[in-house]
């Protein structure tokens, strides 16, 4: 039988590996990494290295091309549902050429944590197609999100309050989720922030968190946005890719004055 280890690693700063995370990556008889590309060539280094910190030899560690996605196929969830699909098939031929016998822990290092915005484990329960039904261990690790709170040391709730989870493109289709006054947006390449019309709404925005190029920014959107699409612009231009995430909060009167 294959164990399949879903390692969550953070975003590549190795002290925010949990000692359950290096435990599994010291007894993985085989490590899989992405190669996701040039632009995001880090995010396959800081997996190496990582391997590197943590194994005696890194001879179990192999990588794969991750299959692209195809933008131009109509529907937005059949072009990700496709997608799974290929890296699963990926995913199946390469344990089938490491793992001939069939046996055996195979790991993936997952980018922060496997539960979040993360379709690892989606694609492990496509491995029944190839024949392959591993027994799946998830090792939780720290999300892009706990490190932005930390990054402004900030709550993520106010009290007794709800936070949504949502990405770019809803915030811009669809405006502020109703009965929440904390948003949290992932996976916007476009600022989706500044199509907000409301004056009271604080911006806590992140990027490269965890690494050593992270940088934050904090304020009213209406004092702050356009700064913050200036330095994102310029970080993406400088390193030639950017991850961030922002948690927008809607303040009362009282907030807002106090913010000023
Ligand atoms: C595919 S999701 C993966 C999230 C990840 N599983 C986690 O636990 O944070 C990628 C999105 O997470 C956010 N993200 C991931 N790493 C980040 C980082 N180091 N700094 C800022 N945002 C990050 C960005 O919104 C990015 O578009």
């Amino acid at each position: 039988m294959i164990e399949l280890l879903l390692i969550g690693m953070a975003t590549g700063n190795p002290e925010h590996l949990t000692l359950q995370a290096i435990n599994a990556i010291k007894r993985a008889d085989l490590i899989i990494i992405p190669r996701k590309g040039d632009e995001k060539s880090d995010l396959a280094d800081v997996r190496r290295s990582i391997c590197a910190k943590f194994l005696s030899s890194t001879e179990q560690v192999i990588e794969f091309d991750l299959p692209k996605r195809d933008d131009a196929t109509g529907n937005y969830f059949d072009g990700v549902s496709d997608w799974h699909d290929a890296i699963a098939a990926t995913w199946a031929t390469l344990i089938k050429q490491h793992r001939p016998g069939g046996g055996g822990t195979i790991a993936l290092l997952v980018w922060g944590d496997p539960s979040l915005y993360d379709s690892s484990m989606r694609i492990a329960e496509r491995l029944s197609n190839f024949d392959l039904e591993p027994n799946v261990t998830v090792v939780p690790g720290i999300t892009s999100l706990q490190l932005l709170t930390a990054a402004h040391a900030i709550p993520l709730n106010t009290v007794g309050g709800a936070v949504q989870l949502t990405t770019g493109r809803r915030l811009r289709d669809e405006g502020w989720p109703d009965g929440v006054d904390s948003v949290a947006v992932f996976l916007d390449g476009g600022c989706a922030f500044t199509t907000l019309s409301s004056d009271n709404v604080y911006i806590y925005w992140g990027a490269y968190l965890g690494m050593p190029q992270e940088i934050y920014r904090a304020g009213l959107v209406a004092d702050v946005g356009a700064n913050i699409v200036a330095m994102r612009a310029e970080a993406r231009a400088q390193h030639g890719w950017i991850m961030d995430v922002y948690l927008l909060r809607r303040l009362t009167k009282v907030d807002v004055a106090d913010a000023v």
